[in-house]
């Protein structure tokens, strides 16, 4: 596996790869590796002969009292884990490569990026697509791949490709789980014990939001009041939203009809956590 650091090394070395028509997959980390990244680099390996994984935690999607210093930056063991998963290249760029010429150019998707963690993290969606808009034409994948996780980041980023013609395809991989079914995140590390059992409400008020579809509910509002008080019982916390979506536009559904993503994030001390689920409520016995 190569570990590279700059664009010109990871342009030459991808010369070759594109040279011989191989197939590039490409898995966007901001490193601290878990389960969920390495389900993306096993996707990508399943289906790409050259699989590239960048590793850049990235400022400009952080806010000013966000955890940007303090993120995980464990590079030794994510290069491991990427060794593991048989990765071909990893892209380990400074800021200084990424950012260099004190870009004056962002790229923004309206609409999508103003409802749900949008809201909540100003400028946090303009960061995420502006350098993954820079690691796409870095590394000119024909595949990347994203966690369901990220349901909104990775609807932004759909939407991006599509609306600046990229011959790229996006695959969106399921959320991976611990066994207790919270959610794998690179900010579980912050958790307290404590307030890593508190984070299993989390899953729990989607699957309750889920169950009471499926068993004919369809209400979004007491659906969310639901949720809401599953969450609060848990113990000490500030939620950020509880929402249900339709997956595609992301906009606010007052009743369940068909497909549907409902979706929250919440602080429990002072960690944010995500997590979301997807229903069709078509197949449900409701
Ligand atoms: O999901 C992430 O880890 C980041 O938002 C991404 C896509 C790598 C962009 O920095």
């Amino acid at each position: 596996m190569r570990k590279i650091e700059s664009i010109k090394s990871i342009r030459e070395y991808l010369s070759v790869a594109r040279k011989a028509d191989s197939l590039i997959g490409f898995v966007p980390t901001m490193g601290a590796i878990h389960a969920g990244h390495r389900s993306l680099m096993r996707a990508a390996r399943a289906d790409c002969a050259e699989v590239v994984v960048s590793i850049f935690v990235n400022p400009t999607q952080f806010g000013p009292s966000e955890d940007f210093a303090q993120y995980p930056r464990p590079i030794k063991a994510d290069l491991a884990a990427c060794a593991e998963e048989k990765v071909d290249a990893v892209f380990c760029p400074s800021v200084e490569e990424m950012y260099a010429c004190g870009s004056a150019t962002t790229v923004q998707v309206s609409g999508l990026t103003e409802g749900l963690c949008g809201g909540h993290r100003p400028g946090h969606f303009d960061g995420v697509t502006t350098v993954v808009a820079k690691l796409f034409n870095i590394v000119q994948p024909d595949i990347a791949y994203f966690g369901q996780k990220d349901a909104q980041q990775a609807t932004v980023i759909r939407r991006m490709v599509h609306d600046l013609l990229w011959p790229l395809k996006i695959v969106v991989c399921p959320t991976v789980r611990e066994p207790d079914g919270l959610a794998m995140s690179s900010r579980n590390a912050y958790l307290t014990p404590h307030e890593r059992r508190q984070a299993l409400c989390l899953h729990q008020s989607l699957s309750e939001a889920q169950a009471a579809i499926e068993a004919g509910h369809r209400d979004t509002g007491k659906l969310i009041e639901h949720m809401r008080e599953r969450i609060v019982s848990a113990g000490p916390c500030a939620i950020d939203y509880i929402a249900i979506v339709d997956p595609d536009d992301l906009t606010d559904l007052r009743m369940v009809e068909k497909r549907c993503l409902i979706a929250l994030a919440v602080r429990i001390g002072s960690t944010r956590l995500i997590d979301n689920i997807l229903v069709d409520a078509n197949s449900s016995a409701g």
